[in-house]
């Protein structure tokens, strides 16, 4: 089939020509994020193949299909870039890629969980300018500490199974229990209590319209003080200003986030050389106590090399008629 493959970057076209000599998809690559400005490109493919930070809105969606598309292949699990709805009554299939490697996104939180708690980068920043004072590098033991996990899916249950090796107290919130985590201990609690039980709360839930904003001012003010946040889910399920202000306060002692609610603009792009104009962005960033990493929690060989197949997989499916076992539907 005909890909139009949106947002490319050099690791992406290494890891999906790879996997496509199985398949033999012809794939032409744009750097370009698809947008309404970009969408020409499409035109005369079947297939756009698009990633987190594409726009696929009801607009772009009606002129894709006037343009002849008729799959739009997610090659990420979140869908909350697509307007599902409208490609559904436009007779547009939509696919993503519910897992590839849960493990590299649980082991990337706990990673900027143990970088806050040890602060080894002020401390490996220290110690390369000659500094070996101890002084503010303080951490604290994870054993028995209560971690609160919001949304005990694929990924929250990965992290679950990491933390309870470090022998972590776990609660969890969820719509729907996993019974792989009730078997670990975990216990399910209602958000609130969730938010005022937890020396730390990682998120691992969906972005969709009620989840939007979860952590904002309200949810805030429930915490212990001191609390330490981590987010490798969506940016937007973190209201950044209502952070800002919780740090200021010195209620959030630790804040690590691997997504931004406006990222789109800033990731995945080397701006080093360009005047950063999100002022929330650069406020967070002058925090001593956060690490902001640019959506790579999902970024390893494992990860990128399932994305590719399954990805690929999908397309096959679709071309030859199949039923879509990884079809997003909003029904
Ligand atoms: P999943 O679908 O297996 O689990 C999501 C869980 O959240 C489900 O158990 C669901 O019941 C629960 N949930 C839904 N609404 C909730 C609510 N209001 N409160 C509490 N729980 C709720 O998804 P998976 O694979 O664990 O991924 C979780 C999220 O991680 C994805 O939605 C995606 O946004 C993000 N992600 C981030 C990556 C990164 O590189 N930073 C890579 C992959 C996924």
């Amino acid at each position: 089939m005909k890909i139009a493959f949106f947002s490319n970057k050099p690791y992406d076209r290494k890891f999906f020509d790879l996997a496509n000599k199985d398949f033999g998809h012809e794939i032409t690559y744009f750097e370009s994020k698809l947008r309404r400005e970009t969408l020409k490109l499409a035109e005369g493919y079947e297939c756009a193949c698009v990633f987190v930070n594409d726009q696929v809105d009801a607009s772009v969606l009606i002129a894709l299909a006037a343009q002849g598309t008729r799959l739009v292949a997610l090659r990420c699990a979140g869908f909350n870039n697509v307007d599902i709805h409208s490609a559904k009554e436009l007779g547009i299939s939509v696919v993503r890629v519910p897992a590839y490697s849960p493990y590299a996104v649980a082991e990337h939180t706990v990673g900027l969980m143990l970088a806050l708690n040890r602060k080894v980068y002020w401390a490996n920043s220290r110690v390369k300018e000659g500094n070996f004072s101890l002084d503010g590098l303080l951490g604290f033991d994870m054993r028995g500490r209560t971690v609160g996990l919001v949304g005990t899916g694929k990924i929250g249950e990965c992290v679950a199974r990491i933390l309870n090796g470090f022998g972590c107290n776990i609660i969890a919130h969820d719509k729907f229990k996993n019974p792989a985590c009730e078997a670990l201990g975990v216990k399910y609690v209602e958000r609130d209590e969730l938010f005022a039980q937890s020396d730390i709360i990682t998120l691992h839930c969906p972005l969709f319209k009620e989840t939007r904003h979860l952590i904002g001012m309200d949810a805030i003010a429930k915490m212990k003080k001191g609390v330490m946040i981590i987010n490798t889910s969506r940016g937007a399920l973190i209201d950044a200003r209502a952070a800002i202000e919780g740090l200021k306060s010195e209620k959030i002692g630790y804040l690590g986030i691997d997504v931004y609610e406006e990222e789109e603009e800033l990731f995945f792009e080397d701006k080093t050389f360009e005047i950063r104009t999100d002022d929330v962005f650069a406020r967070l960033t002058t925090f001593p106590n956060v690490v902001i990493t640019g959506h790579q929690a999902y970024f390893t060989e494992e990860a990128v090399s399932a994305i590719a197949k399954t990805t690929l997989e999908n397309i096959s499916a679709y071309e030859k008629g199949e039923e879509l076992a990884n079809a997003v539907d909003p029904d």
